[in-house]
């Protein structure tokens, strides 16, 4: 079972701060476990607010960069220069303002073919993490959102990456966007020390209820779970219109 806690921010913009303070608070207490610091980016729209939260001077000096590795949940095929590429919307909203040693960023290589990307993403989580075999690399910390039909990372309803067991990184077919995507996979995803989930606007007011009230198991972002680890839900008042008590989780 994990532990899960969900917090409900009044606005999108409370949201963003929250969870910047979360993160940094999170990579300190990595910094302090020792060895590498990580933290694996989600893509999409919502987390933007919260990486240019990142970039402001206050998180610039709190959080040690010259230490921290980046990584991503998912990605998708195409280049960095793409619009549609979550590295891309990371970088112009903060990696370029952040000192960060640039082979710290680890991005997916969406202009491989899909196969090639997640075979040497794989490849270099492994490297990074210094290990072999079977053991599977424990990220710091992974920012995670919830699509309107519960997808998380892209794991999406119906996939075969739902399956994957052994692996850490997948190539998978999204039908519905009749497009590849390379993504982190149950396995790697649920062996991370800390889970920061972030959701927000009224469209997600449906979702939010059947995974985050409901635990609704037809949704692949409910089996996102850690053992005993922490699973946080960071939510704005939007999102959570839908709650019994939409003031409070
Ligand atoms: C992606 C993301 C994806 C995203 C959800 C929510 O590559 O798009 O990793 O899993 O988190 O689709 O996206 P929004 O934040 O844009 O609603």
């Amino acid at each position: 079972m994990s532990n899960t806690h969900t917090q409900i921010f009044p606005t999108s913009a409370a949201l963003s701060y929250g969870a910047a303070e979360k993160i940094s608070a999170a990579l300190s207490a990595a910094h302090i476990r020792g060895g590498i610091v990580s933290l694996a980016l989600s893509g999409g729209s919502t987390p933007r607010g919260v990486y240019e939260a990142l970039a402001t001077a206050a998180y610039r000096k709190k959080i040690d960069w010259s230490r921290l590795h980046i990584f991503w949940g998912d990605e998708r095929c195409v280049p960095p220069e793409s619009s549609e590429s979550n590295y891309r919307m990371a970088h112009q909203a903060f990696l370029r303002d952040v000192p960060l040693p640039a082979h710290h960023i680890h991005r997916i290589r969406g202009e491989l073919t899909p196969a090639e990307a997640a075979r040497a993403y794989e490849i270099e989580l492994r490297n990074t993490f210094g290990i072999t075999g079977t053991e599977i690399p424990r990220l710091s910390l992974v920012l995670l959102g919830v699509g309107e039909d519960g997808h998380t990372a892209s794991l999406f309803p119906g996939s075969t990456a739902l399956h994957e067991t052994r692996r850490l990184v997948t190539e998978v077919y999204v039908e519905r966007l009749n497009t590849w995507r390379v993504t982190l996979t149950y396995p790697m995803l649920g062996n991370a020390e800390m889970i920061l989930f972030l959701v927000s606007g009224p469209a997600k007011a449906p979702i939010a209820r059947a995974v985050i009230h409901d635990g609704k198991t037809e949704f692949p972002a409910t089996h996102v779970a850690l053992n005993g680890r922490e699973v946080e839900w960071y939510i704005d008042r939007d999102a959570a219109s839908l709650f019994d008590d939409p003031e409070h989780a």
